[in-house]
């Protein structure tokens, strides 16, 4: 049966990215909101295997070599490696690169189990590296597993009330976590705020098209932000995507190894490539998988309809 929280945050979501002005969800239903969403993500904490992310990932063969010139081996750290490509992504175009980080505080908001912030902190062994959730089992975990000291620490809050002093952050990352926020505007003000000047905003996450002209809005309404850079990775992020697809790609050796029965294992594969951006990149459902959804045994997966993955961004002026 398919829980409650599940149902409430699906519309709310929908609710989100599908509303034309892009008005900020009411404060009641914005709550219930969120209460549903940390209930899930602390669901997917207790069920998500170790050194796992929860992004789509991209693919650029360019960012592949990079990250093995840093972290050799980087490969084979038992992941396929496209979510820690679209980690790396977001401070290799910093107006300073990843130079932007040595030494500096970086907040993460929205940083899931932490493994991509661990993965941000090999790369960058000098930056003092918070990360941020709202799912409280999410911070747990990544607390109990990857914390070390002041290098890398994880906290439970809001990215719409951030527990941070104003000005005491270098740069601020943001990965496919804001297209859930009931009040985007409200996100980015903090960020602001949190921000120190000449710090840096690195937002990543996929778009419908109101919720991009939503954004578009809002930016205009936050001078403290400049935006210096604004650029689709669309074909990148669906070339991570497709690479998860066939019958040799590291997610299906890794269900391989598990004890299932065929059509357990072919279930598996469907859902994962469903939540991880699959209707984005044109996947189609297996035909045993179309003829058990027609028959009402698999659950539907309605995508939204995502017209663009994007990375922007902004230095706090
Ligand atoms: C799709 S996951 C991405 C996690 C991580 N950034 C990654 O790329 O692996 C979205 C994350 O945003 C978090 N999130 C959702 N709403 C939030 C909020 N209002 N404040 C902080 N985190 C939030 C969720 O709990 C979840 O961990």
């Amino acid at each position: 049966m398919i829980q409650p929280d599940v149902v409430t945050a699906f519309t709310a979501v929908r609710d989100i990215n599908l509303d034309e002005p892009g008005t900020p969800q009411a404060e009641t239903k914005a709550a219930t909101f969120k209460s549903a969403s940390s209930s899930i993500y602390d669901l997917a904490a207790s069920m998500s295997a170790k050194g796992q992310l929860w992004n789509w990932g991209v693919h650029d063969s360019e960012f592949v070599a990079e990250i093995e010139a840093r972290l050799p081996g980087f490969t084979e750290y038992g992941t396929d490696g496209f979510s820690e490509q679209l980690y790396y992504l977001a401070l290799r175009d910093l107006p300073k690169g990843l130079e932007s980080c040595d030494g500096r505080t970086v907040l993460e908001v929205g940083c899931g189990m932490g493994e991509g912030l661990n993965f941000l902190s090999r790369l960058v062994p000098t930056a003092r590296m918070t990360g941020l959730d709202l799912a409280p089992k999410a911070i747990a975990s990544a607390t109990a597993t990857l914390s070390r000291g002041d290098t890398l620490r994880f906290v439970q809050g809001d990215a719409e009330e951030l527990p941070f002093e104003d000005s005491s952050v270098d740069v601020l990352v943001n990965i496919e976590s804001s297209h859930t926020y009931p009040n985007l505007g409200r996100f980015l003000r903090e960020a602001a705020r949190a921000l120190r000047r000449g710090g840096a905003l690195s937002h990543i996450d996929v778009f419908t098209r109101q919720r991009l002209e939503a954004m578009r809005r809002i930016t205009t309404e936050i001078p403290e932000l400049k935006w210096v850079s604004d650029h689709d990775i669309s074909d990148q992020v669906r070339a991570a995507v497709r690479r998860r697809m066939p019958p040799d790609s590291h997610l299906r050796s890794t269900l391989n190894k598990q004890r299932m029965n065929r059509l357990a294992r072919t279930l598996a594969l469907h859902s994962q490539i469903t939540v991880f951006g699959g209707t984005f990149a044109d996947y189609q459902p297996p035909a045993s998988v179309k003829m058990l959804s027609r028959l009402g045994l698999v659950p539907p997966m309605d995508s939204l309809p995502m017209e663009t993955y994007r990375h922007q961004i902004a230095v706090r002026v």
